[in-house]
């Protein structure tokens, strides 16, 4: 070989070099947990990034998953978002499982709050009104086990007791909450959903929770939150709700909307949501998403056809679709919370909805992800 001829294989062995290393630099899939890439950051001039912490997360307690795996979890927590919501622990079947001001368990409430607190987390609170997670005896005629239901005024004034005291015990910490969660009917001309709340209080029990909240804190942010809002006619349900609401100037003041989704999502049914969304003039927050890989309801169906890697190449479009539309409507959404650190931990854990797997590791979905923050 010439002293030129060995010059030019030696420089192309540096490009090459150098090229390999910027490759495997840029492939997440490559790189470790603690890798410097990070939602929040790369989505800091659009929204924040949120996730719903377990109580395993938020103590330090390992809970189904092992010690070390729990300090995983924290770790990317702590990496990753820099929002966060509590999955279970301040429904009112866990908050305040027993009748009467002593029968608040406000323990593991309040370590979410301390551990958001103390790594400067936002903290949202979810949620005050539901049908679901919700003890027998708050419908109950003097909380009592059985027997006939409570009166209106008796459920307005639980209602009442109830949100003063979770709401004022956070006051100034928790910024936002979820007041009345998944009021809405699935189909059928109703718009409200048969709940003991609809059927003893009246169709005024959501406005009333609002007003509620707010005496108890004026300055948080109150929404509205519900599933399954990409469907056009559950949307036009809400749409019905929140002008109904404000009629009565109950004040409310954000729309969440949960985004429990499956692969067959798209960003144009997305970007259509948000589109009619944006008309009631309120922020929204996309509070719950995940993005199942089977076929089904929400809480899973059948396994994705094609194998892990089809199914993971398919989780990352549909990822992609919903954040290139998150990132179109970016101006009138304040966070995207993702309801679940890994797929391990998910509620719906057989569909691996999330952007990490069970070793905290990032799937093709988070590079996908991360893609559509610089407008791809
Ligand atoms: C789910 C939790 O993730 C589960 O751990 C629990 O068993 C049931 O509730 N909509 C909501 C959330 O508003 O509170 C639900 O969370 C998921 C659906």
């Amino acid at each position: 070989m010439q002293p030129l001829q060995r010059l030019s294989v030696a420089l192309l062995l540096v490009a090459f070099g150098g090229a390999w290393l910027v490759c495997h630099a840029e492939e997440p899939s490559a790189l470790p947990a603690d890798s410097a890439i990070a939602l929040k950051d790369v989505f800091k001039d659009h929204f924040q990034i949120g996730v719903a912490v377990n109580r395993a997360i938020t103590t330090g307690r390992a809970f189904r998953r092992s010690p070390e795996e729990v300090q995983k979890d924290v770790a990317l927590v702590k990496q990753q978002f820099n929002q966060i919501v509590p999955e279970n622990d301040m429904k009112w079947q866990l908050i305040h499982p027993r009748p009467g001001a002593a029968g608040f368990e406000f323990g593991p409430a309040d370590a979410f709050v301390e551990f958001g607190l103390s790594n400067r987390l936002s903290l949202a609170g979810h949620t005050l009104v539901w049908h679901s997670q919700t003890p027998d005896w708050v419908f109950q005629a003097g909380a009592a086990a059985n027997g006939p239901r409570a009166s209106r005024e008796e459920l307005l004034e639980r209602m009442r007791e109830h949100i003063h005291a979770v709401v004022g015990r956070y006051k100034g910490k928790i910024k936002v909450w979820d007041v009345v969660n998944e009021a809405l009917a699935d189909g059928g001309p109703d718009i409200l959903r048969k709940s003991p709340w609809a059927e003893i209080i009246g169709p005024d029990y959501v406005a009333k929770a609002f007003e509620f909240a707010h005496e108890a804190d004026p300055d948080a942010i109150l929404r509205y939150n519900d599933y399954g809002l990409e469907n056009p006619e559950k949307r036009r349900k809400l749409m019905a709700l929140v002008k109904s609401l404000k009629e009565q100037k109950a004040p409310v003041m954000a729309i969440g909307s949960q985004a429990h989704c499956n692969v067959s999502i798209t960003f144009d049914a997305m970007d259509q949501a948000l589109t009619d969304l944006k008309t009631l003039d309120l922020p929204i927050y996309i509070t719950e998403l995940d993005v199942a890989s089977s076929i089904g309801g929400q809480r899973g169906g059948s396994a994705a056809p094609g194998g892990a890697a089809a199914a993971d190449k398919r989780l990352a479009e549909a990822y992609a679709g919903l954040f290139r539309a998150f990132v179109k409507h970016h101006a009138a959404i304040e966070a995207v919370t993702f309801w679940g650190v890994n797929d391990a931990v998910s509620w719906r854990a057989q569909g691996r909805p999330l952007l990490f797997d069970g070793n905290d590791q990032p799937k093709p979905a988070f590079d996908a992800v991360i893609q559509t923050a610089a407008g791809k």
